[in-house]
């Protein structure tokens, strides 16, 4: 079943990440072209991030803990109390990961694990189990790639994002955690889909801190984009050259969902994508949004923000189509895909050669930075184990639709040097809670124990040859 409009247009709470009814068989037709072999070196791993896999054990409150305590915020009524218990469990799932054939590993660093009130001294205990973390990743041939804020801030910050002080904040924890890894690491993203925070954070009010406020959304675009400027900045100034630093954005091609939905389309590619990719590279904020930035946007913060990373990081899940959203803050919602577009079991479109679009887009019109693939995946409801795996059909047939799609844009001239999934387990699918699996490994709960699902070997498979099997 694919998005009904009417569905659109009557329920004002529309979720993107809503779980429909029943789920189209994900029949995916990649590129024609795709001749499925990578450049040599190309990285394969996957990702995953801290407030979706550790347990609350041991550090900080996050505005993510304060979210799930809001009755009905989280589909389920879970929270992040024990997750995967990564913190405890990394050893056994790096060992999954690497014994697979992967070759690294997206994780994140929980702030309030390492300054669990967001400033001041570090946790030596917070620090350490990091470096234990990457140092495991090393002894199994996993490369490590951490991600500084996977929207798990300091509950105790005061205003969050709205604060532009936060922005400094985050500079000072990056210095922290890139002084005590950066020795081991081949590069750091900053920030994970800023622009998720903003708009699901502080527009939608379906992710933490739940507002639902322009002027809210305006100060977490602005703040996050200054963060991760005086992030790197920071980094560049503490650690070597060697060590690649860049941020993961939300890149998803944007369309019209029905003829005279255009300026919709066009608010919606502002606010999620431009928002974010061109000030990086110096092209400052759409117009559109100049009334909400300008009362925020000091002298010299352009340039900051304007940290042309060493490379990007492209989370690419389907294409956005969209109608007019009028009452709601940003104008814009989401509307339906053409009819017979398949979907994953969140309801989303399965669309591989959206990400080609999305790739050729970086190539052609912002200088063919160096890029990462750092998400791609797929929900759906897995079979139960049989002769100890999931049998995931489905799964890795979406992987490999976006594989083929990856490897037609390296044959174009992209410069892309890896592709992690995501994710390696079944995690905290944030407002969904545990209902969306979109792990390479199935947890059972509550014995946490590990069922490998196909697509782990398949994956593992494909990193071994460098090519898609
Ligand atoms: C992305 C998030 C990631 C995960 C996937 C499914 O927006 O970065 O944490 O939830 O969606």
């Amino acid at each position: 079943m694919s998005f009904k409009i009417d569905a659109a247009k009557s329920s004002g709470a529309l979720t993107r990440r809503m779980t429909l009814g029943s789920v189209a068989a994900a029949v995916v037709t990649g590129p024609a072209a795709a001749a499925g072999a990578f450049p040599p070196g190309f990285i394969w791993g996957v990702a995953a991030s801290a407030p979706q896999t550790e347990s609350a054990s041991g550090r900080g409150r996050s505005i993510w803990d304060d979210f799930a305590a809001r009755p009905g915020a989280i589909k389920d009524g879970s929270d992040l109390a024990v997750c995967n218990q990564f913190e405890q469990r990394f050893p056994e799932d790096i060992a999954i990961a690497a014994n697979a054939g992967l070759r690294a590993f997206r994780f994140s660093v929980a702030w309030p694990r390492v300054q669990p009130t967001g400033s001041g001294a570090p946790d030596p205990a917070g620090l350490d189990l990091y470096d234990r973390m990457v140092d495991a990743m090393l002894a199994r041939g996993l490369q490590p790639w951490p991600t500084l804020f996977h929207w798990d801030l300091p509950s105790a910050l005061p205003g969050g994002w709205l604060n532009r002080d936060t922005a400094q904040r985050l500079a000072d924890y990056a210095v922290i955690v890139g002084r005590r890894l950066g020795d081991r690491v081949p590069g750091i993203m900053v920030l994970n889909e800023p622009g998720v925070v903003a708009i699901l954070g502080h527009a939608m009010g379906q992710h933490a801190p739940g507002l639902r406020d322009r002027r809210a959304w305006a100060a977490a675009m602005h703040h996050q984009n200054l963060a991760q400027g005086l992030a790197i900045a920071a980094l560049r100034a503490a650690l070597p050259r060697t060590v690649r630093l860049g941020n993961a954005l939300s890149l998803q091609p944007v369309r019209a969902a029905l003829p005279g939905a255009e300026d919709a389309a066009d608010i919606w590619d502002a606010a999620w994508n431009r928002a974010y990719l061109d000030p990086l590279y110096a092209r400052g904020y759409p117009a559109r949004f100049a009334a909400d930035l300008n009362p925020l946007i000091r002298a010299g913060d352009m340039q900051i923000i304007a940290s042309r990373p060493d490379f990007l990081g492209v989370n690419y899940y389907d294409r956005m189509r969209m109608i007019p959203g009028p009452g709601t803050v940003l104008g814009a919602t989401w509307g339906p895909s053409p009819p017979g577009t398949p979907t994953t079991g969140l309801g989303w479109a399965v669309e591989p050669d959206g990400l080609l679009e999305q790739l050729r887009t970086l190539r052609t019109n912002y200088g063919n930075p160096e890029l990462l693939v750092t998400e791609n995946g797929a929900a759906f409801p897995d079979p139960s184990p049989a002769g100890g795996v999931v049998t995931d059909t489905a799964r890795i047939a979406f992987l490999r639709g976006h594989l083929q799609a990856a490897a037609q844009a390296c044959a174009e001239g992209s410069r892309l040097r890896g592709f992690f999934a995501w994710t390696l387990t079944d995690n905290f699918e944030w407002a969904e809670g545990f209902g969306p699996r979109f792990g390479l490994v199935q947890v059972e709960r509550p014995s946490q124990r590990r069922v490998p699902k196909a697509s782990l070997g398949w994956l593992g498979d494909c990193a071994k040859l460098n090519s898609i099997v």
